[in-house]
């Protein structure tokens, strides 16, 4: 631990010193707390991070060469069963683990709690969490290995995770396969003076890093070094938002290791976008590397363009979902020259005035927050390929209370997925006239995570309207 003479020394040096405004005033532990922060935080990369994120606002300009990044297609003509086995082949040998990233506040939902806690399926009203837990049971008993699972929740919702886990036994997971380590944390900065701000006379102000901030965090923590220990090479990671992921898809892992075109270290999945104005990364291809570009830095005149056959041009919209190598991972959280670069948000922070010690609410933005993207990380792998995949699947988000992205379109959209999976084995399903399921249907991931895993299970011939029906 350095001593406080130390730290001084260091803030002076880059300008920070009103850090320790107080610290004279503090009893030993929170002036040890203080301390550690400040360590944490790195004073020396300050000057740096408020010249360029600060008084500088890196700009978005897209490069003229952007060009929508080349998928293996839905519907494309691919050898789907080559990758197929190679994914399962890998998770017969025990290589892969899951990865959560669920550090986000969920302030859009409008739910208190951690995310993953929030009940998600129609019928049962599991938690996210849950289906997840019970996709992952259900792969390993295919694949007759344990699939570790690491959740990376941040400081605002660490704590309750683990205690919610723990409440409901790890939903029937051996709990020495799951996982949990903290997300890191970035100092919020005065975004006219470029201090870091102070949220209390002993704590500076600090925010979640981003989901970027994922692939330090899994490093800093001894994740990367534990789950190598165990023999896993690949992760398959999704965000904690999305009730139909496939936690474990076979083909995509088995493309992203197998795919003559992929270098196995980090690669995506898509689908064709709803409308140009869908809220959606983008999949490009910038100077022959594949990289993703959030519809907020994209203009809309490029979204909206078409090609001759009136289809949009940047159709590929992100659905969060990854496979990474250990390898690249590693090297992208140790290589100064792999470091992802940070994204500037201006948000009101409260902070603590260090002349004052007054906690000031500030009524207009007056902080700088700096997050980083995970997929920034894509364009630094050798190659990177991309599958598009079937929206109706594996890309059912519960972001907002209402509208888009709801618990409502989540659930119609499980019931959907559901209803295929049955009319692909024969069940008469009632639709009502705009075509949805007139009825409600929930089947358990440990039942099935494919309408092939219906095969052999006793399903009634037809479904009444109206009905609800849990399988
Ligand atoms: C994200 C993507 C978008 C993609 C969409 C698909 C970004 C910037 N955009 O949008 O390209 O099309 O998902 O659903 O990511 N998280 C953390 N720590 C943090 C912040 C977030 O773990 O500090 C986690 C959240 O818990 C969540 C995920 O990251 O699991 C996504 O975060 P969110 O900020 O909600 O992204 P979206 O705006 O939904």
């Amino acid at each position: 631990m350095p001593t406080l003479e130390d730290i001084r020394t260091r803030l002076e040096a880059v300008n920070q010193a009103h850090l320790l405004a107080f610290i004279d005033t503090l009893d030993a532990s929170p002036k040890e707390q203080l301390l550690a922060q400040i360590e944490a935080a790195e004073p020396e990369t300050f000057p740096s991070l408020v010249e360029t994120y600060v008084k500088n606002k890196p700009l978005a300009d897209l490069p003229a060469g952007v060009e929508p990044a080349p998928y293996y297609a839905l519907a494309g003509d691919w050898d789907r069963a080559a990758a197929r086995n190679a994914g399962e082949d890998l998770l017969r040998a025990g290589k892969v683990a899951c990865f959560t990233v669920a550090g986000g506040q969920g302030s859009r939902l409008g739910y208190d709690g951690p995310k993953g806690c929030y009940p998600a399926t129609p019928l049962s009203h599991k938690p996210l969490f849950q289906v997840f837990a019970e996709s992952i049971r259900k792969a390993s008993s295919l694949f007759g290995k344990p699939i570790p699972w690491a959740i990376m929740p941040s400081d605002l919702n660490h704590d309750a995770t683990v205690a919610f886990f723990a409440q409901h036994k790890h939903f029937g997971l051996d709990p020495a396969d799951v996982i949990f380590f903290p997300q890191g944390s970035m100092p919020a900065f005065d975004r006219s003076t470029g201090n870091v701000l102070l949220a209390a006379k002993d704590a500076l102000a600090l925010t979640p890093d981003g989901h970027g901030g994922s692939i330090r965090a899994l490093h800093r923590s001894g994740t990367l070094d534990a789950l190598r220990a165990r023999g896993i090479e690949h992760l398959s990671y999704f965000q904690v938002d999305n009730a139909t992921v496939k936690p474990v898809d076979p083909v995509f892992l088995g493309l992203h290791v197998a795919a003559a075109d992929s270098s196995g270290e980090m690669s995506s999945k898509i689908v064709a976008k709803t409308d140009a104005a869908e809220k959606v990364g983008l999949f490009c291809n910038i100077d022959g590397r594949t990289a993703v570009v959030e519809y907020s830095d994209m203009p809309v005149e490029r979204q909206q363009e078409t090609n001759p056959d009136g289809s949009l041009k940047f159709n590929g919209g992100s659905i969060a979902i990854h496979a990474m190598s250990l390898d690249f991972l590693s090297r992208v959280a140790t290589n100064p020259d792999y470091a992802l670069p940070f994204h500037r948000a201006d948000k009101k922070v409260p902070y603590c005035e260090p002349t004052s010690g007054e906690i000031v609410q500030p009524a207009e933005p007056n902080a700088v927050k700096l997050e980083m993207f995970v997929f920034d990380a894509l364009p630094l792998a050798k190659r990177s390929i991309v599958l598009e995949t079937d929206r109706v699947e594996e890309f059912a988000p519960i972001k907002n209370a209402e509208g888009n992205d709801s618990p409502a379109t989540s659930t119609a959209l499980q019931t959907e997925r559901a209803a295929r999976w049955l009319e692909a084995r024969g069940v008469s399903i009632p639709r009502s006239s705009d075509s949805t399921p007139a009825c409600t249907i929930e089947i358990s991931p440990l039942t099935a995570t494919d309408p092939a895993h219906l095969e052999g299970i006793d399903l009634p011939e037809e479904i009444e309207a109206g009905s609800e029906v849990l399988l």
